[in-house]
């Protein structure tokens, strides 16, 4: 195996694919879950074809047990944990008079509870590495969403925000062992997610994936001193402050 390793949640697909992708070139090994199990299989078998050391954890995070069964079964596999990326998440776009008991329970538990858990099951290893190398990193995947109120994504854009907040949160208590956390709060990525939009913007118009496993990658590559709380990422002429993802 590396001699680190990371667990990326939804790296079965999307952005969390990507990120898998540029750890394992870094030599990380890797842990990735998803919901779809079949979906899971293809993502690892092209990861393994590339020569890193894979696992693939099915995992619904919307259950919080199995939450915890993925960060019990990383530890299994590799014994540490250098790079937790919280990136599986879900958007659901309903006005406000029409939102759903379901879709608010969804879209809560699994981009901000799934979130919690994982950081706090993760927390001995993260500072076991911390205290080794003084690079520990926690990803969280916000949005533009939490930082720009969209209506109709009123729940993700709220969730998001949260994610952000508890990032902040956490790289306090991570202190100064080591650990670093950073919020990545991009506009529209070309992904399965943004499929409802493509039709307006051109996925070619879009932030690529590739460049959120840059992004992690320059995360990984600062020294332990230089802490980074959020990036935004925004396409041009997108941005929270135009009201543009
Ligand atoms: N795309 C964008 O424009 C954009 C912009 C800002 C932020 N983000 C954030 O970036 C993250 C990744 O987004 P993406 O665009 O890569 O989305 P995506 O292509 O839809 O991929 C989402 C990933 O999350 C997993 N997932 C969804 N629901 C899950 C559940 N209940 N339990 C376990 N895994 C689940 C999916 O697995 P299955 O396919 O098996 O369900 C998939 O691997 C999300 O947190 C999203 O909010 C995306």
């Amino acid at each position: 195996m590396g001699e680190r390793a990371a667990l990326i949640t939804g790296g079965s697909g999307g952005i969390g694919y990507a990120i898998a992708e540029r750890l394992g070139r870094s030599g990380y090994s890797l842990t990735i879950s998803g919901r779809r199990e079949e979906k899971l299989a293809s993502a690892v078998e092209r990861l393994a074809g590339e020569g890193f050391d894979v696992e693939g954890v099915v995992a619904d995070l919307s259950k919080p047990e199995e939450a915890e069964r993925l960060v019990e079964a990383h530890g299994e596999r590799w014994g540490r944990m250098d790079c937790l990326v919280n990136n599986a998440g879900i958007g659901i776009g309903q006005p406000i008079s029409e939102i759903t008991d379901k879709f608010l329970d969804l879209q809560v538990a699994v981009n901000l509870k799934a979130m919690v858990i994982l950081t706090r099951e993760s927390f001995g290893m993260l500072q076991e590495a911390g205290g080794e190398h003084g690079k520990g990193l926690v990803v969280n995947l916000a949005s533009v969403a939490g930082k720009a109120y969209p209506p109709w994504l009123s729940i993700y854009g709220a969730t998001k925000a949260a994610v952000i907040s508890f990032s902040h949160s956490s790289q306090k208590e991570f202190g100064d062992s080591g650990v670093q956390v950073t919020a990545i709060c991009p506009g529209f990525v070309a992904t399965d997610m943004t499929e409802f939009v493509q039709g307006e913007i051109a996925p070619e118009d879009m932030i690529r994936v590739e460049d959120l496993g840059e992004v992690v990658s320059f995360l990984l590559s600062t020294s332990p001193n230089c802490v980074v709380p959020e990036i935004v990422l925004n396409r041009p002429g997108g941005g929270p402050d135009s009201g543009g993802m």
